[in-house]
């Protein structure tokens, strides 16, 4: 459903050049959770902009179902919540999403909305402005505006970072429920918990793919312990430099 082939991208911040992306490659098969792991700096929100073009890349090539993923009929079959989300605060959440729905050309009838307000623990606060919501309830809404659309391939950068161990349960349950239903990418640094939601993972570093494979492809190749093995194969990879 996505393949990811060879690509790279430089950035500029004055006269200095960072090489964001170095030659990465992945394929997501439909319906298949995927995980992009690797610690700040590695490249996976670069990776995601990419992908919903909204930058573009110096090399290579993303395909979204055989075709090109910079075509704009493409963006309407992803749904995104971003890593640092900016949403109005002022309006009640139901009216936002009604706002988000009307970009899409979606028509959802208001039961079905009320339904996703369920779903992400939020139907009590569904006539509140955002301005009213905790940071585990905004990461929740990011799941919402995401999800209600529908999407194909949804993408979620980064959504458990910064929140209580409640607040990314409640999240990894809101992903597994998802599951299945539609094909996900995913983004953490955290491979416990990655564990519990994807079939298939890529570790990168420095922009460029470290493993592929599924978490018990890794168990079985390094050990059992995740936080050694993450933290193992990034340090051997920051040696080869
Ligand atoms: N707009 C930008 N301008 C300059 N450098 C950037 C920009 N966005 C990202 N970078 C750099 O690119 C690298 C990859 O960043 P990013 O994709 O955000 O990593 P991750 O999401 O894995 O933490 C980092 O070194 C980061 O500082
Ligand atoms: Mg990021």
């Amino acid at each position: 459903m996505l393949e990811i082939q060879d690509i790279h991208k430089t950035y500029r911040k004055g006269n200095q050049i960072i090489n964001a992306l170095r030659g990465l490659s992945f394929v997501i098969n439909e319906n298949e959770s995927f995980a992009l792991i690797g610690p700040n700096g590695a490249g996976k929100t670069t990776t995601i902009k990419a992908i919903l073009n909204l930058i573009k890349i110096d090399k290579g090539k993303i395909l979204i179902n055989g075709v090109d993923a910079t075509l704009d009929e493409n963006r309407k079959l992803i749904g995104y919540a971003p890593e640092i989300p900016y949403y109005p605060t002022h309006m009640p959440a139901i009216n936002l999403l009604k706002v988000y729905l009307d970009i899409y050309g979606k028509n959802i009838s208001y039961d079905k909305i009320e339904y996703y307000f369920e779903l992400v623990n939020l139907k009590k606060f569904i006539n509140s402005p955002l301005s009213n919501y905790s940071k585990g309830m905004l990461q929740r809404f990011s799941i919402l505006q995401a999800i209600i659309v529908e999407p194909k391939l949804l993408i979620l950068d980064e959504l458990t970072s910064g929140l209580d161990p409640i607040g990314q349960y409640e999240i990894i349950e809101i992903v597994k429920s998802l599951k299945q239903k539609t094909t996900i990418l995913f983004t953490s640094h955290n491979l416990a918990e990655i564990e519990q939601i994807c079939d298939k993972v890529m570790i990168i570093n420095k922009g460029r793919g470290i493993f592929y494979g599924s978490i018990s492809d890794l168990k079985n190749q390094f050990g059992k312990d995740l936080y050694r093995i993450f933290f193992e194969l990034i340090m051997n990879d920051n040696k080869m430099e």
